[in-house]
């Protein structure tokens, strides 16, 4: 069933429960990989706001976050290859186990950049969760150690993921057709 808002069309393609259900997986993952304590939960703005909100609630354990801020896609449907970081961590994260929270990994060069920087600020380990995981267009070497759902190479909406800042309070995630798409 597809729902229109506007000049796109959306398609379900996973459902609240469905998310819900891989949430909880990941929480329980992580649980049993993070025995002592929990990593820093380390997410990246704007997109995963709603995946984190989530799973800092499933985690049945303390739990500490924090968030970066970096750009890469203009207003489009395809990354501009260039990612800025807009706004760093202001936990101290040297000698932290972190964990880097992401809506989605695309070509990973976001995830790339943002491991990088946590590194380079003296991260002890650095692991990547990801709600959705789009292999297909990837140009960095990034395997997310967790992962949501794998999806296919379409633009997806909805759960904190936006097109022109539209779409991202949606309790489902959609695939956009339509205007922006391409062929
Ligand atoms: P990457 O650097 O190409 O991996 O893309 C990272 C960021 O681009 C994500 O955190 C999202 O904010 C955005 N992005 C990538 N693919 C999509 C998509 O299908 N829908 C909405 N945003 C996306």
């Amino acid at each position: 069933m597809g729902q229109n808002k506007g000049e796109q069309a959306l398609e379900l393609l996973i459902s609240r429960a469905e998310i819900a259900e891989a949430v909880t997986r990941l929480a329980r993952q992580l649980e049993s990989d993070y025995p002592q304590e929990m990593p820093l939960l380390v997410a990246v703005l704007k997109g995963s706001f709603v995946f984190l909100a989530d799973l800092v609630r499933e985690i049945q354990r303390p739990v500490e976050i924090d968030f970066l801020r970096l750009s890469s896609y203009g207003g489009g449907t395809s990354s501009s290859g260039s990612v800025r970081l807009r706004m760093g961590v202001t936990t101290p994260i040297r000698g932290r186990d972190v964990l880097l929270v992401e809506d989605i990994v695309d070509t990973g060069l976001t995830t790339f950049y943002a491991t990088r920087y946590l590194k380079r600020n003296g991260a002890s380990s650095v692991r990547v969760c990801t709600l959705l995981d789009k292999p297909a267009r990837r140009q960095a070497a990034i395997i997310p150690d967790y992962v949501g759902r794998t999806v296919p190479d379409r633009f997806i909406v909805g759960y904190g993921l936006d097109f022109d800042e539209r779409y991202r309070q949606l309790s489902d995630i959609y695939v956009m057709t339509g205007a922006g798409d391409g062929p």
